[in-house]
Order: structure tokens, then sequence, then C-alpha cells
């Protein structure tokens, strides 16, 4: 195991009567800027809750933050709490209302383009508290210092991590999910998995409690998918989806081990350029990335195999197909597509694709950082 420190100090406020206990956390005479995405809140009753929580406090409200949130939509916010004098920010949504909301927290106080700080990996010193209220798991944004921002006139996305950004508490009611649409169910439990494959799937440290902490995770999501597919009401279903994601992502599984994200660099530039959902991104390289590092990956696959899927019989050669072929029929029996060509992109998408991961400085990646951008090509080429 390699040598870490971990500290992660985000509050959880877990369950039925999460958002009502919001108000103990929010300091008395904070201004609060309250951040929303395209008005799901309004129509699940979530905001008519949250509004009701913050009883007492000067709140003004911020909606239109889209999926992968935009430098362009964000920047406005950025100009309305400096404006107002804010001082404290709370998200009320998915990922990318969270994510967006890390992005105003730093850049309020940037001098300069805030932009920079994802383009540059300009160092920040300050940022705004954030609380969050959140009602799509999947990224884990309630509980790391992470946030992936577009900007769309540069057909960019690109993230950046700071501690200060970690929320000071998040919300997490699986009521608050019911709501959501089977696509961004499935598009969160399908996140929730590839970020713990992104941190299991390397190569052995001599990890058995991480190693064992994310086979229980994913365990956890392939039983629990059909479930709450099946009966969107299913709070048991639901918490337990809920609380996958936060733990696949609040840094406790990855500690002292190596890690890829390779799927992820991979993804966001398929995003940046041909919109599809993250998540969707990440079914359709993750499998790629498997076949084409099942050399160097060989030991966790193997692991992986026997422990996630069960496959015990043949050779190894062949175990390694069954797993690789597992992992993609569970994200096609959730309802995501795992070719790029499902998605009406076809292989004159990968020199734009390389050329964007060259652009971003993505030519070292992996737990090896050799994925260079031929390799990245030779992965895309098994995604189409
Ligand atoms: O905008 P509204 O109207 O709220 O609707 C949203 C949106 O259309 C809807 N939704 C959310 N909660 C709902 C709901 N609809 C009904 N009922 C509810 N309870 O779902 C749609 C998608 O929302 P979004 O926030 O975009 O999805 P997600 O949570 O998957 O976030 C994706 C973003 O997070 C980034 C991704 O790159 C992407 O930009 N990521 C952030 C990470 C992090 N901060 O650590 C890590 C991830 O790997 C990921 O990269
Ligand atoms: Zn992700």
């Amino acid at each position: 195991m390699f040598d870490f420190t971990f500290h992660n100090p985000t509050k959880i406020l877990f369950g039925k009567d999460a958002i009502p206990r919001i108000c103990e956390e929010i300091p008395a005479g904070a201004r609060v800027l309250m951040t929303y995405g395209g008005g799901s809140i309004k129509r699940n009753g979530v905001y008519e809750q949250v509004m009701h929580a913050l009883q007492g406090l000067e709140v003004i409200e911020y909606g239109g933050i889209e999926p992968n949130p935009r430098y362009e939509t964000l920047m406005p916010a950025v100009h309305m709490v400096r404006e107002h004098g804010l001082d404290f920010l709370l998200a009320v949504g998915g990922g990318s209302v969270l994510d967006g909301t890390k992005f105003i927290a730093v850049a309020v106080h940037f001098e300069g383009d805030p932009w920079d700080i994802l383009e540059k990996r300009a160092p920040v010193h300050t940022a705004l508290p954030i609380g969050a209220v959140l009602t799509l798991p999947g990224t884990g944004s309630e509980m790391n210092g992470n946030a992936v921002i577009t900007r769309w006139e540069k057909r960019a996305k690109l993230a950046f991590y700071s501690p200060l950004v970690y929320p000071r508490f998040a919300a997490l009611d699986p009521q608050t999910t019911f709501s959501l649409p089977p696509r961004q169910t499935s598009n969160g439990i399908v996140d929730a998995f590839v970020h713990v494959m992104e941190q299991y799937l390397t190569y052995p440290v001599n990890a058995p409690l991480q190693d064992r902490m994310a086979e229980a995770i994913l365990l956890t999501l392939i039983e629990q998918a059909p479930r709450v597919l099946e009966s969107p009401n299913d709070y048991d279903a639901r918490a337990n989806i809920m609380w996958c994601a936060t733990m696949a992502l609040n840094g406790i599984i990855g500690v002292g081990m190596p890690q890829d994200w390779a799927t992820h660099a991979i993804g966001h530039e398929i995003t940046a350029l041909y919109d599809i959902d993250h998540a969707r991104t990440l079914a359709i390289v993750l499998p790629g990335v498997m076949q084409v590092k099942r050399h160097q990956k060989r030991q966790k696959l193997l692991q992986y195999a026997e422990r996630v899927w069960g496959i015990t019989t043949g050779d190894e050669e062949s175990r390694i197909d069954a797993a690789i072929e597992r992992t993609r029929q569970f994200f096609e029996s959730v309802g995501i597509p795992t070719r790029l060509s499902a998605y009406g992109v076809g292989a004159e998408s990968i020199p734009a694709l390389v050329a964007q991961l060259k652009e971003h400085g993505m030519t070292a990646l992996g737990e090896h950082g050799d994925i260079t951008p031929d390799v990245a090509r030779t992965i895309l080429q098994q995604c189409i």
C-alpha cells in the first residue's frame, strides 16, 4: 500500500429528514446563493423543502445550471455573488449543479479569469463555503473536492480539485431521487460503478481492505440496479444506491492505491465534442480500456472476474474476456448502450478525440502513465 493522507471534511445528513436538518448547518446571518438546475427541483417538491429550511436567511436564487455545467452559465452567478456580497452557496441538484457551484465558490475571489483555474491549473487560495442538497446520486461530488466544467465556445471540458470546495455538509434524502427519469438513474449507477473501477482495476498493492470495499460497492450496485429500475419508489434501493455513489468517490476506497482515470479522461472528450451524457461515455470507454490494458491489469481483472462475477472456470484469457463481457452486459442491462456507434458517432470521430486529448495534455494516462495518444486511439477503435 502506498503512503497516504486522508481528510474528508464533509458532514453527511442522510435520510428522510435530511433537508430540514440543513438549517442547523448554515451559519446564522449567512447571505445565501441557492443554485439549481433546469427546474426538476420545482416539480418534485425539493425546492419547497429547501426554501422552508432556509426561512429567516437572506436567499438569492440562481437557476438554469445545465448538465455538464458551462463556464458561460456560471460567470453571471459569480458576478451576482460579488454584487450582492453573498457569503454562502447552497447547491441543490445533481453533480452538474454541485460542480458548477464549486466553480462559483473559487471564482468569486479569484483575480483574473477564473477559467485559468481549469486551463492553466492556477492555484486556488480561497473559496466560499458550500452546502449541498443532492438529488441525483452518481458523481460523488457531494463529498469530494472535484468539479468538472465545460467551456462551450472552446469545446473544452476540464476538471479541477481543491480541498477548499468539499461541501461543508451534504443532505442526502433518497426520496428526492424517486422522480429521476430511468436514464438519469442508470447514468448515476454506471458513473458510480466506473468510479470504483478507476480506483480498483489497476495492479495489486496488497491493500485487501480497499479491494474488498470496492468489490462491495460494485456488488451492491449490481444487486440494487434492477430493483430501483423496476420500482423507482423503493426507498431502500434508492438509499443503497445513493450511499454507494457517495462511497465510490469520497476518497476512502482509493487511499494508498494506484488509480487509473483514463476512462474518465477519454470520456470527457467525447462529451465535449458530441454532448453525450458523462456516464454513457464511461460505458463506451471502459470495456475498451479493459481490453487494451488487459495485460497490465491482468491480476486485478482475474480478481474482479472471480469476486464480482463469480467467474472461476476456463483459462485466464477466457476469464478476462468473460469479465469484460459481463461488465458490458451490466451497462446494457440498465439501458446504456456501450458502443459509440449506438449514439450515431463512428470511427471518423477518433482523430478529433485524440487531438483533443493532446490539446488538454492528456498524453500519459492510466496508472502507469502509458496511455499515450496512440494507445488512446487503439482504445477508441475498440469503442466504435
Ligand atoms: O437540471 P435539472 O432540471 O435539475 O435536471 C437534471 C438534469 O437534467 C436531472 N435531475 C437531477 N436530479 C433530478 C433530476 N430529474 C428528476 N428528479 C431528480 N431528483 O438530471 C439531469 C442530469 O443532471 P446532472 O447533474 O447533469 O447529472 P450528474 O449528477 O450525472 O452530473 C454529471 C456531471 O458531473 C460531472 C460530469 O462530468 C458531468 O458534468 N462529474 C463530476 C464529478 C465530481 N465532481 O467528482 C465526477 C464525475 O466523474 C463526473 O465527471
Ligand atoms: Zn464519473
